[in-house]
């Protein structure tokens, strides 16, 4: 408990810090908070910034070598160093967003966005119950988030604020993943069509109510290739380095949907403005062509034990040891399942300045550019 606070403190210090200095070096920036765009971060541990650090979850890394690169500090960012959101807001002229459950002493730490991603989240409350903040609970938290700032700017203020932000999620692929990792009566007892579609429809609630509360901009991911990430590429003892093909199934079926369900979200919802990117595209091309994009490495983990180094041992993990690659620029995953943050960079320049077949109909600058 005394460790787990103090960790928590030095943390604290340690990312105020970091956004001042990432502040001043963009310059000029004093006032910010009047009119910038905020960013509010929905997901998974694509996105999380360090939210399960607060949580009771096995589903953490807020430790050696996570955060090796740039942080020299474990935020809890499950990679070397920064996540796609780091680079959006980077790009946007914004400091980090914090994770919502970091103490903070400031009152309007959250008028640039928060991120409420967690590590593990789906969208059905159904994966991995009581140990990850799934995304109804996210929604729940951005409710509590709206009222905190409304007493503090007021209601016309609030509005303003959420008019102009973009809402950036990527959920779903935990959903797709549980069913192979723990018995799930959801997925045995429907169809696989019928699972996705609770996936998606639970996804399209939410994205619907930050609607009703104010949003208008937003930005998806689809569900990237994890099925051929190392953890999954080893599942199959007979046919290691390929992709898992149960999940690969039904992450196809769920990207399609999901395109489809957003598309008719635009037709529904006046004043809806998106960016789709083809995370699914991108994250396999590297996987498949890694020179191409500067790694030498797209099946192997850099971190990790086992056939490409595919069991989750990073940082050793539950006590078992583990490798670590000398380095990680030379790799497109960091851990079994997490990309480097050169991976992430990559990944984040396409969104926000991919042309419409990778990310459309707008890419995310186009989405900050919009008053
Ligand atoms: C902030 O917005 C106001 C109008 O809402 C505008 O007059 C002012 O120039 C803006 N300031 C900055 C720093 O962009
Ligand atoms: C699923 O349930 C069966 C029977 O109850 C059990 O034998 C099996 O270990 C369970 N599988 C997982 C992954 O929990
Ligand atoms: C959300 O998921 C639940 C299962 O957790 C399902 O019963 C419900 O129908 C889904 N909601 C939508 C709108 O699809
Ligand atoms: C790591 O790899 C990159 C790219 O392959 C190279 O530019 C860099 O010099 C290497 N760094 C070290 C310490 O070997
Ligand atoms: C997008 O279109 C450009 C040409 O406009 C093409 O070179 C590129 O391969 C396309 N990318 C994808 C992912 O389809």
């Amino acid at each position: 408990m005394a460790s787990s606070r103090s960790i928590s403190i030095i943390f604290f210090i340690y990312t105020i810090i970091l956004s001042s200095s990432s502040i001043n070096c963009k310059g000029n920036n004093n006032n910010l908070v009047t009119n910038q765009t905020a960013l509010f971060v929905f997901g998974d541990s694509l996105f999380d910034a360090g939210n399960n650090n607060y949580i009771d979850t096995t589903f953490r890394s807020n430790f050696w070598p996570y955060g090796q690169t740039t942080f020299k500090f474990p935020t809890g960012r499950i990679s070397d160093g920064r996540l796609i959101p780091d680079f959006i807001a980077e790009n946007a002229w914004l400091p980090l967003i914090p994770p919502n459950l970091q103490p903070s002493n400031s009152n309007n730490q959250f008028t640039y966005g928060v991120s409420f991603a967690s590590a593990g989240a789906g969208s059905l409350v159904e994966t991995f119950p009581g140990t990850v903040i799934n995304l109804g609970t996210q929604l729940n938290s951005f409710m509590n988030v709206e009222r905190m700032l409304r007493s503090e700017l007021g209601n016309a203020e609030v509005k303003k604020i959420f008019s102009r932000a973009v809402y950036l999620f990527h959920i779903g692929g935990n959903d797709l993943f549980y069913p192979f990792s723990a018995n799930s009566s959801l997925f045995q007892s429907n169809s696989i069509e019928k699972f996705v579609d609770f996936v998606i429809g639970n996804t399209t609630s939410v994205i619907k109510q930050v609607y009703k509360m104010g949003g208008r901009k937003f930005g998806f991911l689809n569900v990237g290739a994890y099925d051929c990430a190392p953890g999954a590429s080893i599942l199959d003892r007979t046919n290691i380095g390929s992709c898992f093909k149960p999940v690969t199934e039904l992450v196809d079926l769920h990207n399609k949907k999901f395109a489809d369900a957003l598309s008719r979200l635009q037709r529904e919802l006046s004043g809806f403005r998106y960016a789709l990117h083809d995370y699914h595209t991108s994250l396999l091309e590297r996987i498949n062509n890694p020179s191409i994009y500067g790694f030498k490495e797209g099946k192997k983990g850099c971190c990790g034990s086992g056939p490409l180094r595919g069991i989750n041992t990073c940082g050793n993990r539950m006590g078992q040891s583990f490798e670590l690659c000398e380095n990680v620029t030379d790799y497109l995953f960091f851990d079994s399942t997490h990309l480097t943050e050169k991976a992430h960079r990559q990944i984040a320049e396409l969104i926000w300045n991919g042309p419409p077949n990778v990310t459309g109909p707008y890419n995310l600058k186009a989405l900050f550019e919009f008053n």
